[in-house]
């Protein structure tokens, strides 16, 4: 299992592409199974490639399992952080959490913002120059939060401030690596947008999004989830047994840290087709296809799933809209994104964009 304080921990993080599950998972699943033991962040490690077990722990989170991150993020985010929360402290966090990103607020406030603060970032972009569409995009995300948090606009000396010090702090933590090359699916992404846009004109709408036209925006939603699946930005969490539990035959020993790979599952071929194509159209018939929506955990499941995950998409989605229909774009430079173990672009996905002007 590797030296004995690091273990195998260098090997588990080693850089890799992001589509791809890495040698370390690669090597294990070939030679143990989808469950594995290991020696992972200085401690006895159970790593699971497995759906079935994955679900059970995320499941039983808060009974028999608990967050076990790694103490230097620990420190990073402070003890008190809802990751780390547990019991009636982090039920508290999350109930705050989700009322301040509920369905209500995203639709009548969030939209809107999302909205204008991705228009903004676009009126800065100067068309055939090359710039990092990584950073645009935090930059985007960042404005929204901060608005709604702090009351804090765009372009003020502190909303810059703290956005430079979120950037160095985030490294493309929420950083999503959308490519959209010219492919079938970008063609078909375009048309939906066009639909929404005549759609909207035909009933006299001018001007913002309302709900409504974002949830006409189907296809789009199945790019964010194929995105997510293929690029999972939160590849694995981190647990730890509170007893002695068995599943399945195998034996989980208490106290032993244990890690759900929610990337080994979106990328197993007997869960998914052909999992590392890039195909939105999976998530228009799921039941027709081998893609099972319950091993798919982009956001987590149970207790800790994602309170931003419906805001997150959204976002994604607007971005989209306006971004298809704005813009032709091309990468600047070849840039491929790599887990490390969050995604991340290592020239920060250079593109160059030229304007549009679609008569519709
Ligand atoms: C594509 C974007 C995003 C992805 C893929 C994502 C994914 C995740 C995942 C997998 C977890 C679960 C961690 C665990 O099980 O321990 C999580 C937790 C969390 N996320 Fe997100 N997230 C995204 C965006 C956001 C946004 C935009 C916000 C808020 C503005 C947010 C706020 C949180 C919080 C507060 C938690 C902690 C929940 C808890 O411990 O109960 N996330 N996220």
């Amino acid at each position: 299992m590797g030296w004995p304080l690091l273990g195998e921990t260098i090997a588990f993080r080693k850089r890799h592409p992001c589509t791809c599950l890495g040698e370390y998972m690669e090597k294990r699943i070939n030679k143990y199974g989808k469950i594995f033991k290991s020696n992972l962040h200085g401690a006895p490690t159970i790593v699971s490639a497995d759906a079935e077990l994955n679900r059970f722990i995320l499941d039983n989170d808060g009974r028999l399992f608990e967050p076990s991150w790694p103490t230097t993020l620990v420190k990073i985010l402070g003890k008190k952080s809802m990751i780390v929360a547990s019991g009636d402290a982090h039920h508290y966090l999350k109930s705050l959490a989700i009322n301040f990103m509920s369905i209500p607020r995203l639709r009548s406030d969030f939209l809107g913002d999302a909205e204008q603060s991705i228009l903004q970032t676009f009126s800065t972009w100067v068309e055939h120059t090359p710039f990092p569409l990584k950073e645009e995009a935090i930059k985007m995300s960042f404005n929204l939060i901060v608005k709604h948090i702090l009351s804090k606009k765009p372009g003020e000396p502190e909303t810059e401030q703290l956005r430079k010090l979120f950037m160095c702090f985030m490294r493309g933590v929420v950083s999503m690596p959308i490519n959209l090359p010219g492919t079938a699916y970008r063609k078909a992404l375009k048309e939906e947008h066009i639909q929404i846009v005549k759609l909207k004109k035909e009933r006299g709408e001018t001007g913002a999004l309302t709900w409504q036209d974002y949830k006409k925006m189907e296809f789009t939603r199945c790019i964010v989830s194929e995105t997510l699946r293929l690029g999972n930005v939160i590849r694995f969490v981190h647990r730890k047994a509170r007893s002695n539990i068995q599943f399945q035959g195998y034996d989980i020993p208490r106290d032993w840290n244990i890690i759900p790979v929610f990337t080994a599952t979106h990328l197993d071929p007997s869960l998914h087709d052909e999992p590392h194509k890039f195909n939105p159209w999976r998530w228009q018939t799921l039941s027709a296809s081998t893609t099972r929506d319950d091993s798919y955990m982009a956001f987590s499941h149970g207790i800790r799933r994602c309170p931003g995950q419906e805001l997150a998409k959204m976002e994604i989605t607007i971005f989209l809209h306006h971004f298809v229909l704005n813009f032709d774009w091309e990468l600047a430079e070849l840039d491929h994104p790599l887990a490390s173990p969050f995604p991340e672009f290592p020239k920060g996905l250079p593109i160059k964009v030229h304007k549009l002007s679609l008569d519709m």
